[in-house]
């Protein structure tokens, strides 16, 4: 189904209450997803997200000779013994920000790469130099050109180095491990990022027989091994998904267990939330989220990484800033350009200005329903937050951005009551709506 052009449309203003399940992360799921390729055995994947990021990674594994078989809705087979490296479809690779780890994933195999360059939500420019410098540090020789990233060495050999990242990056962080874990001899990531999904793929290659020390740490240290083997790994809950359903909740007022979380990994957004008066209260691996007295008190946030507020967090919290009382600031400092939504919300009758990377957001008694885009991943979900909040219905177009990165959420938020539905113009089916 041609899901680029459905429409959301919500009846908000209603309380959810009830028991929302998190799925395994996305940005875990699509390292360990070109992670794989490192080995030539077979790796069963569990808890994998069922979303559109995971699918398309899925095709392009397969467009280079993987065999994938779906064991279930969440699982999934994947046998890397037959991989052609430098074929990987552009017009898949280009649909996504996460193919960038297949450069890595096919140095580390092969000890050459040459891939299309990624695409993804669009927050400004989005380099990856910090990748390359990487890989250099490691003995390739890297061209950028005609839109494909090359990647070679003399021998067919990396050799570890000690890598210092400039500035914090995930991606870059990920990249250079999968390139390194059969590099010849030992390399040091310095700066390196921290986010839980960089611990995922550590512990996921480490079970494949790498060596990988510092993981979630400043320094993560690999030591080259000859070989990976197979191995089954379940990928961890997706902290950004979790934070959506807390936020949510604070936003409509109802109480929502939130389950399948890991709360560590919740840490900064629960301390916001608190710090507005939202009511949280843990249950093991789930927290319970409701609105508590009195109404929403204005904070300052600033987005940073791990184990900063996450800027996957931002359009969401900015959601809930527009509901509280008096101005808030939110600052954004990951990305240059992440206020495109803003536009959007004030649709709804939000008020803010934007100075700089500062978004001020003065609190209004209610949002209003009205007609709104997903200008990304993230900003869709807010616009589903602040829809649910608001009086009147709300229709969000350019939907299939949500789908990228949230696994039914259509189904997850009607069995807490909400008022959602997906349509389809009538040239497409019906039936098969969300
Ligand atoms: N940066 C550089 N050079 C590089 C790489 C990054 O200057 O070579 C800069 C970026 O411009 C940015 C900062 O470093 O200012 C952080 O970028 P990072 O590399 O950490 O981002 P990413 O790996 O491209 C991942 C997530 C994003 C998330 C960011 C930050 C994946 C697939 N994507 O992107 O997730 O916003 O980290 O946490 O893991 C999302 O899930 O909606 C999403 C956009």
């Amino acid at each position: 189904m041609d899901r680029s052009k459905g429409k959301i449309i919500i009846n908000g203003g209603k309380p959810l209450n009830g028991e929302i399940t998190v799925s395994g992360m996305k940005n875990a799921a699509v390292g360990i997803l070109f992670a794989t390729i490192l080995t030539e055995d077979k790796c069963i994947i569990e808890n994998l997200p069922d979303i559109s990021d995971v699918n398309v990674s899925l095709s392009i594994l397969e467009g280079i000779g993987v065999k994938v078989t779906k064991l279930d809705k969440n699982t999934v087979e994947i046998d890397s013994s037959e991989v052609t490296p430098g074929i990987a479809p552009y017009e898949l690779v280009s649909k996504m920000r996460a193919s960038y780890y297949l450069i890595g994933a096919e140095l580390g195999r092969f000890g050459r790469a040459f891939v299309g360059l990624p695409g993804g939500c669009d927050f400004g420019v989005r380099p990856i130099d910090l990748h390359i410098k990487g890989f250099e540090a490691l003995g390739c020789e890297v061209k950028v050109d005609g839109g494909y990233i090359e990647a070679t060495t003399e021998d067919g050999q990396l050799h570890g180095n000690s890598v210092y990242m400039d500035v914090v990056t995930v991606g870059g962080t990920i990249n250079v491990m999968l390139a390194a874990v059969k590099a010849e001899g030992i390399t040091v990531i310095e700066n390196a990022a921290h986010e839980p999904h960089i611990v995922d793929t550590a512990n996921f290659l480490n079970a494949c027989g790498a060596d990988i020390s510092g993981a979630g740490t400043d320094v993560i240290k690999i030591r080259g091994v000859k070989k990976l083997h197979g191995c089954t790994h379940a990928i961890i809950p997706d902290m950004i998904e979790a934070g959506t359903f807390m936020i949510l909740a604070a936003a409509t007022g109802g109480t929502l267990k939130v389950s399948n979380l890991i709360p560590k990994h919740m840490e900064s957004v629960t301390a916001k939330l608190c710090e507005m008066g939202v009511q949280i209260d843990a249950d093991e691996d789930a927290l319970v989220v409701s609105r508590g007295p009195g109404p929403l008190k204005k904070i300052n946030v600033k987005t940073l990484p791990y184990p900063g507020f996450p800027t996957d967090m931002h359009p969401q919290m900015c959601v809930l800033l527009c509901l509280a009382n008096g101005l808030s600031h939110l600052t954004e400092s990951v990305w240059d350009s992440r206020f495109r939504y803003v536009e959007e919300l004030k649709r709804m009758g939000a008020k803010i200005t934007i100075s700089g990377r500062t978004a001020e957001v003065d609190g209004v008694p209610h949002l209003c329903g009205a007609s709104v885009r997903a200008v990304d991943l993230r900003a869709g979900s807010a616009m589903v937050i602040a829809g649910l909040a608001a009086k009147g219905v709300t229709e969000i177009d350019e939907i299939y951005h949500i789908f990228r990165g949230y696994e039914d959420l259509i189904g997850k938020l009607q069995s807490v009551g909400a008022d959602i539905k997906v349509v389809y113009p009538k040239n497409i089916n019906y039936t098969e709506i969300e």
